[in-house]
């Protein structure tokens, strides 16, 4: 029957010649993203490929992609039941499981308490964006004592840090010191995460290997651990959480989803999706977030004239006495500009989460059948030659129109947050802290790259793509301000 049916698929479907057992495994090469934009080429828009034991078909381009994510939104709302998959957040994750009655029960609950705690109205959206200025200048300090005396540092853990903490603060209202040993060990911990669960990682599509010795075992293990590891520490703040709730004090989001899931209309979950949340929620705020900055500062520091124009615009518009806030952004249309431009130009999370069918499908003219698994090359999109002239070049003055404002067209073409019904639940309070930590950081300090390292555009592959290491040295401008209360 699985003969058939593969038989079938093939017939329909354009893509490589798939060698036995590891079918197109070995030439998906450093950069996957790379080779599904060039294979797309050759087989149009929508094709298949195989990686080990399952059937892939890759969605390349903004039309294929919106017609599948938007149009059929529903068809293209599952998740692979992949073996990682399991393992995170205790199997109960929202990120992570398949589509289903309950699915859609869980991420709204995660949606609506992660609104409540930012953008639900004036006070929750204020006391949001205060949370990520002290988190801002916290950073800030850490940057300035770690440059004394002229020294570069590497900025990669504390801005791990600093986008744990603005979660940590939402879900249990405390946050760490970027000297917490503790807590750095498990956010390195977790940095391994996205190697394992990005789209061509090989060790859900080939699970024979995890039979032998060998480095893929190994990947599962040490997967399956640091997502214990990670679920037992959200976990434990939780269970403090349960034990001290009282439905009338609301005290931060973990006490939200309790209350929902707990003490509310039988939402069909039980007590245990409450720390499977805010597991998902810390992770996915974190690991994303650090990787937007990390590249933002990439950027800045290697073209430092646009770092200049920013800085020039930053002190026209904010002055030094002050901090910059989100209601300056309208006149920061160029800081705006300068992210989207990361967000395309880097494309940092090239491939979505890989998703699967709910039901067969015709997508482009080609049918799909049920449980097939697809991934969405988000990557194709923001370098689309039809829609982005020269998208190769960065260039931040292609999203402003010729008032010098932001072009809203434009800017809603960058596909990094995905879109549809597994679009990215973070995706405004991320832009809010985005703005916050880039402006907050360019205000308060020229960043300069170690001259004996020129910075390069050189990444990792995962889930995210990550800059290899570089480091940073920071001076202060004009006064520090706005200490952590
Ligand atoms: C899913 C991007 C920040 C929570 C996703 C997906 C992408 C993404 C590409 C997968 C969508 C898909 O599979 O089609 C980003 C980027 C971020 C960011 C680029 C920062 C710049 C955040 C933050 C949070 C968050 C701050 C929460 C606090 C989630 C959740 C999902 C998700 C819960 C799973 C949605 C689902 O499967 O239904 N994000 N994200 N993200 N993101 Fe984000």
């Amino acid at each position: 029957c699985l003969w058939v049916r593969n038989l079938r698929l093939k017939r329909r479907l354009p893509g490589p010649f798939a060698w036995p057992v590891v079918g197109n495994a070995m030439q998906l090469g450093q950069m996957p993203h790379i080779t599904f934009a060039r294979l797309a080429k050759k087989y149009g828009n929508v094709y298949q490929i195989r990686l080990g034991c399952s059937d892939v078909v890759v969605l390349n381009g903004d039309r294929a992609i919106r017609q599948a994510l938007i149009q059929h939104s529903t068809e293209f709302a599952g998740r692979p039941n992949f073996v990682s998959f399991q393992m995170i957040s205790g199997g109960r994750s929202v990120t992570f499981n398949n589509y289903s009655k309950q699915w859609k029960a869980h991420r709204k609950i995660a949606q609506s308490s992660l609104r409540a705690f930012s953008s639900a109205n004036s006070q929750t959206k204020k006391a949001f964006e205060q949370h990520v200025t002290d988190e801002a200048m916290e950073l800030v300090k850490v940057f300035l004592r770690k440059s004394t005396d002229r020294r570069y540092f590497d900025p990669v853990h504390e801005f791990k840090v600093a986008a744990a903490n603005i979660m940590c603060a939402l879900c249990f209202g405390m946050r760490y010191g970027h000297d917490d040993l503790e807590f750095r060990t498990l956010l390195q911990r977790v940095d391994k995460f996205g190697e394992t669960v990005g789209a061509g990682s090989l060790v859900d599509v080939m699970p024979w290997l995890q039979s032998f010795p060998n480095p893929v075992r190994s990947v599962y293990e040490d997967f399956k651990n640091l997502n214990e590891e990670f679920f037992a520490f959200v976990k434990d703040k939780v269970v403090q959480h349960r034990e001290s709730f009282t439905p009338e004090v609301t005290r931060d989001m973990s006490d939200a989803i309790i209350s929902v899931i707990e003490h509310g209309e039988d939402s069909g979950l039980t007590k245990e999706f409450v720390e499977a949340t805010v597991t998902d929620l810390i992770g996915a705020g974190q690991e994303t977030m650090s990787t937007a900055m990390l590249w933002i500062v990439l950027l800045l520091v290697k073209y430092p004239d646009q770092q200049t124009k920013l800085q020039e615009l930053i002190d026209k518009v904010v002055g030094p006495d002050r901090l910059p806030a989100v209601e300056d952004r309208s006149s920061l249309a160029y800081v705006d500009a300068f992210i989207y431009e990361t967000m395309r130009f880097t494309s940092f999370v090239p491939v979505t989460i890989p998703h699967s069918t709910t039901s067969d499908v015709t997508i482009e003219g080609l049918h799909i059948p049920k449980d097939t698994v697809v991934f969405i090359n988000q990557w194709s999109v923001n370098h689309d030659p039809q829609m982005w002239k020269d998208p190769h070049v960065f260039d931040p003055t292609r999203f402003l129109n010729e008032n010098g404002a932001l072009d809203r067209d434009k800017t809603n073409s960058v596909m990094i947050f995905s879109t549809g019904k597994r679009r990215c639940i973070g995706h405004q309070i991320a832009k809010v802290q985005v703005f916050l930590f880039t402006a907050i950081l360019l205000h308060q300090c020229r960043i300069e790259s170690d001259p004996s390292h020129p910075p390069t555009l050189d990444c990792s592959y995962g889930l995210s793509l990550k800059p290899l290491t570089f480091c940073v040295s920071t001076k202060l401008r004009g006064k520090l301000l706005g200490l952590v209360s």
